[in-house]
């Protein structure tokens, strides 16, 4: 990609990494997701592979909305995984993302960016990032994870800006989308080596420090179905349990979540 100041390519390349893999970089796609998802026949199942764009022209968002995707400003971002899950336990791999991006975030803000289940990151409660993970089963199963962080935007579109932050909002501060990228890359490789050594209840606890819904009201809208109680936690499949008002416990598996 013809190289936008603040992205080293070499850099990124040279990052030390126990697997082999691919690094591609393009000015601009439609999105990574699609970008690998059209590689993945050829492939080789054995090697990485990351795409990261400076630029996209349809980024993917959940539930079919479009992500926000200016050139010279976000990090657009997405690798590819073959896990060796069962299916019902794919959504854990959306935490292990978020989780991973957390933590890369919060090492460029004082201010702490907090999950909210799913896969959204909110940073002083407007969001700053988002995952999306897409499973494709066929042949080897694969596992695509796309992220989306806002780093050094100063406006957004009329129908986002008073929902969408970046870190530059947050903080005041420029920030170098090479040192972001880099741990964020960091991150993922680690948490995903973690999760494959030990078992999932670490990483829903370590998920769980870095949010700030439980104890909270929260409504939670699937389809035309709202369902409303008190968010106390995920279990081992990583589904969101909520209590109502006679402490019945209900494990919801997807949806968007709003606070009251
Ligand atoms: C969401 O919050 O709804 C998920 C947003 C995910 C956006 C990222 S940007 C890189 C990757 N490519 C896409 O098309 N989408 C994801």
């Amino acid at each position: 990609m013809p190289n936008p100041r603040d992205i080293d390519l070499s850099a990124l390349k040279n990052m030390p990494s126990k697997t082999k893999r691919q690094w591609r970089f393009l000015a601009e796609t439609d999105s990574t997701n699609a970008e690998i998802a059209r590689m993945l026949a050829d492939h080789p199942p054995e090697q990485g592979l990351i795409v990261l764009a400076d630029s996209q022209t349809d980024g993917k968002g959940r539930l079919g909305r479009t992500w926000h995707s200016a050139p010279g400003t976000g990090v657009y971002i997405s690798t590819l995984i073959r896990p060796n899950l069962p299916p019902e336990q794919l959504p854990i791999l959306t935490l292990m993302a978020g989780l991973a991006t957390v933590i890369a975030v919060n090492e460029f803000t004082s201010n702490r960016a907090q999950l909210k289940w799913p896969n959204d990151l909110l940073l002083n409660e407007k969001k700053i990032a988002g995952i999306l993970c897409e499973y494709y089963p066929k042949n080897i199963p694969a596992v695509i994870i796309g992220i989306g962080i806002n780093v050094n935007q100063t406006q957004f579109p009329t129908n986002i800006k008073e929902i969408a932050t970046s870190l530059k909002l947050e903080t005041g501060k420029e920030i170098n989308r090479t040192a972001l990228i880099k741990q964020l890359i960091t991150q993922l490789d680690f948490q995903y080596s973690e999760l494959k050594k030990y078992k999932v209840e670490t990483l829903i606890k370590n998920w769980t420090r870095h949010t700030d819904l439980f104890g909270k009201t929260i409504t939670l809208k699937k389809s035309s179905q709202s369902i409303t109680g008190k968010a106390i936690g995920l279990d081992n499949l990583g589904r969101l349990i909520i209590t109502n008002e006679s402490g019945e416990e209900t494990a919801l598996d997807s949806g968007e979540v709003r606070l009251g």
